[in-house]
């Protein structure tokens, strides 16, 4: 990774809280009120941190809540992307603490797993207007000292897993260096190079795996990641199926393919 963008904070205007509803909230109550410029909001702590698909989001002192608040005037459909590209903006700089990054996945769409416990959350909100994105918001939730005990998958915390010499403004600092750096390439290169690095650290690539996309599911073999940043899905009788938006399904019993 290239130093030579300069550093983050001179993109990004830093707004810290000790503890607050939610960044994601702050960072769109921002956005309305007309600021300009990128922001970063972080929190020590949320008493109302949210997750994907309305969950709410744990958010004790100690763990890395941020959301980053950025205008980048790209069509709608790009927006998927982004939620990618910060996957791999945490997964690329842990290999700098902990070489053997073997155990690190990416759940799609926007999930960080560290050997099939999910560690780091993303959660992008938006304005889209006449198919632009007016303003977007990243939320990033990255577990450090602690992680909720859940039912519904398995969850684990960086100082568990071998980062105990990670400190939480160390934290910050890291991934949003990582972050700057991804979003300035896919900024000037496009997606390619991202999706390949994505791709590898893929959860289930070439397995059978079940989605929920509103009330259906699906399974079939997650075969890529397209262009876009939709999953390609080989279904049993080998239909292709491209998949925009949706939860990747733990725990549950996959057909025969
Ligand atoms: C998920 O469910 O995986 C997404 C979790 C996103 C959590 C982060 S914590 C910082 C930001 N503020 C929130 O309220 N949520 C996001």
């Amino acid at each position: 990774m290239s130093e030579k963008s300069g550093h983050w904070l001179n993109h990004y205007n830093l707004l810290m809280f000790e503890e607050i509803d939610s960044t994601n909230e702050e960072a769109k109550r921002l956005a309305k009120s007309g600021v300009s410029g990128n922001f970063v909001i972080w929190s020590k702590a949320q008493s109302a941190g949210k997750g994907s698909h309305g969950r709410y989001w744990n958010s004790a002192y100690g763990n890395l809540y941020l959301s980053l608040l950025i205008w980048p005037n790209f069509k709608a459909k790009q927006a998927a992307q982004l939620s990618l590209l910060t996957a791999v903006s945490i997964s690329n700089f842990l290999t700098k603490f902990n070489k053997d990054d073997k155990l690190i996945q990416h759940k799609w769409p926007n999930d960080v797993l560290i050997n099939d416990k999910k560690f780091a959350g993303i959660l992008l909100e938006s304005a889209i207007k006449n198919n632009i994105v007016d303003w977007l918001i990243i939320g990033v939730g990255i577990n450090l000292v602690s992680a909720p005990n859940l039912c519904s998958y398995q969850t684990t915390y960086l100082h568990k897993e071998g980062y105990s010499k990670l400190l939480l403004d160390q934290l910050l600092n890291e991934f949003m260096k990582s972050f700057d750096y991804y979003f300035n390439k896919w900024l000037q290169e496009g997606f390619e190079d991202i999706r390949k690095e994505w791709l590898a650290k893929c959860l289930k690539l070439n397995e059978v795996i079940t989605i929920s996309v509103g009330r259906e599911r699906i399974s079939g073999v997650l075969e890529d990641l397209t262009s876009e940043g939709y999953l390609k899905l080989v279904l049993p009788g080998g239909q292709i199926c491209f998949v925009s938006a949706g939860e990747i399904l733990y725990n549950i019993h996959q057909p025969n393919n």
